[in-house]
C-alpha cells in the first residue's frame, strides 16, 4: 500500500492529536451536531406501527449515513493527492473520524434498531467493524509511536541490523577454540537468525523457538559438565539476545501499526458491496 504524508508515517504522538485537535475540535463539534439532530428528530417523529429504515426520516438518515460512507472511503484516495489549504490532509483525517464515528449514532437510528439475519443488517455489521477496527488505529497512532522510540534507544532499524551482524562476528571468532559441538550450537545461532516474516511471526512477542535463546540454553547446560570456557560466548550470545529481542518488539510494533488497516481498508470494500445490495434490494421490493 503507498504511503504519502500520512498519519502511518507521521509518528510522534504530538502530530497525533493535532489531527484530533483540529481546528478547535470544528469536526468533533459537526459530528455531535449531527448525532443531536438526528437523535431528536428520531424521539420526536413517531411513526406508526415503528421506526424504521422506509421512514422520511429512515430515508434522511440512511442517504446521509450512505453519502458519509462513500466520502470516508474516498480518504484512501485523497492520501494519494495531498494539497495543502483548506482541505488539508489533517483536517480530511480529523473530519474522517469525527464523522466516522458518528456513524455509529446515525445509521443506527436509521435501521429503527430493526436487526436480522439479512444483507442491511451485513452492511451494518460491516460498517461496525470498519469503525471499531478505525477506533483501533486511532488508539495504536497514539500509543504506539512512544513506545517505538522508547525501545529503540536512540537506535535506527539499521543500526541494530548493523550491531546483531557485528556480534554474529564476535561469535564466529569467540567460537573457533571451541570444541565442535560446541561450536556447532553458535553457528546454528548465527544461521539461524531470525527476525520478521509473516504477519503472526511479526505479531509474536514471545519467541521460544529462537535459535540464540536456545543456543544458550544448550551452552548454560554444558556449561555445569566442564570442558570449555563457555562464560565469554556466553555473554556474547546474551548481549545478541537482548538486542533481537528490541529488533523484534520494534517489527511487533510496526505490524501493530499497519495491521489494522488490512481490516479497515478490505471491510469497507465489503461494505460498499452490502450498502450496494441492501439499497437496491429495499428499492426493488418497494
Ligand atoms: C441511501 C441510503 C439508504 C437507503 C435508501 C436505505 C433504505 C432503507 C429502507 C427503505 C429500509 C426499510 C426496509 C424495510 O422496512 O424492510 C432500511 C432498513 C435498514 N437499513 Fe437502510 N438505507 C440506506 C442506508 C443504510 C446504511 C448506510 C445502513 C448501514 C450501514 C443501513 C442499514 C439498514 C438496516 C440494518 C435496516 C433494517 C433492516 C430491517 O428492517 O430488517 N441502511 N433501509
Ligand atoms: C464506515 C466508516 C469508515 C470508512 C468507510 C473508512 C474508510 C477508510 C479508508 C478507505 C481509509 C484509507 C486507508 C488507506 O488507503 O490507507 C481509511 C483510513 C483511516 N481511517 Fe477510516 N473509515 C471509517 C471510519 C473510521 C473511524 C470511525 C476512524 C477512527 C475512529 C477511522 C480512522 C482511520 C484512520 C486513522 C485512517 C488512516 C489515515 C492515514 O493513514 O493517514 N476510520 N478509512
Amino acid at each position: 500500500m503507498a504511503r504519502g504524508n500520512t498519519l502511518t508515517d507521521r509518528r510522534s504522538g504530538a502530530t497525533h492529536e493535532s489531527f484530533l485537535r483540529h481546528q478547535n475540535y470544528l469536526y468533533l463539534k459537526l459530528a455531535v451536531a449531527l448525532c443531536l439532530v438526528s437523535t431528536v428528530a428520531y424521539i420526536f417523529f413517531s411513526p406508526v406501527p415503528r421506526h424504521n429504515g422506509g421512514t422520511w426520516l429512515g430515508y434522511t438518515l440512511g442517504t446521509i449515513s450512505a453519502v458519509l460512507i462513500v466520502w470516508l472511503t474516498a480518504l484512501g484516495m485523497r492520501k494519494r493527492a495531498i494539497t495543502p489549504g483548506k482541505w488539508s490532509l489533517k483536517g480530511w483525517t480529523s473530519a474522517h473520524i469525527y464523522l466516522g464515528l458518528s456513524l455509529v449514532v446515525v445509521a443506527t437510528l436509521h435501521t429503527g434498531f430493526q436487526f436480522g439475519l439479512n444483507v442491511h443488517t451485513l452492511a451494518y455489521v460491516l460498517m461496525m467493524i470498519v469503525i471499531v477496527s478505525g477506533v483501533f488505529g486511532i488508539f495504536f497512532y497514539a500509543t504506539i509511536p512512544q513506545r517505538m522510540s522508547d525501545n529503540r534507544a536512540e537506535k535506527s532499524t539499521a543500526q541494530m541490523l548493523e550491531e546483531i551482524a557485528a556480534l554474529d562476528n564476535d561469535l564466529r571468532e569467540a567460537a573457533q577454540p571451541l570444541a565442535s559441538e560446541n561450536a556447532i550450537v553458535v553457528q546454528r545461532a548465527i544461521d539461524n537468525t531470525k527476525l520478521g516474516g509473516g504477519v503472526l511471526e511479526r505479531l509474536r512477542s514471545n519467541h521460544p523457538k529462537c535459535a540464540t535463546l536456545q543456543a544458550m540454553n544448550e551452552l548454560k547446560a554444558r556449561r555445569k559438565s566442564g570442558g570449555d570456557d563457555l562464560g565469554p560466548i556466553l555473554s556474547v550470545l546474551e548481549r545478541k539476545g537482548v538486542l533481537l529481542e528490541r529488533a523484534r518488539r520494534h517489527v511487533r510494533y510496526r505490524a501493530l501499526l499497519e495491521l489494522w488497516l488490512y481490516i479497515h481498508v478490505p471491510i469497507t470494500f465489503a461494505l460498499l458491496a452490502a450498502l450496494i445490495a441492501h439499497i437496491v434490494s429495499v428499492f426493488y421490493f418497494w
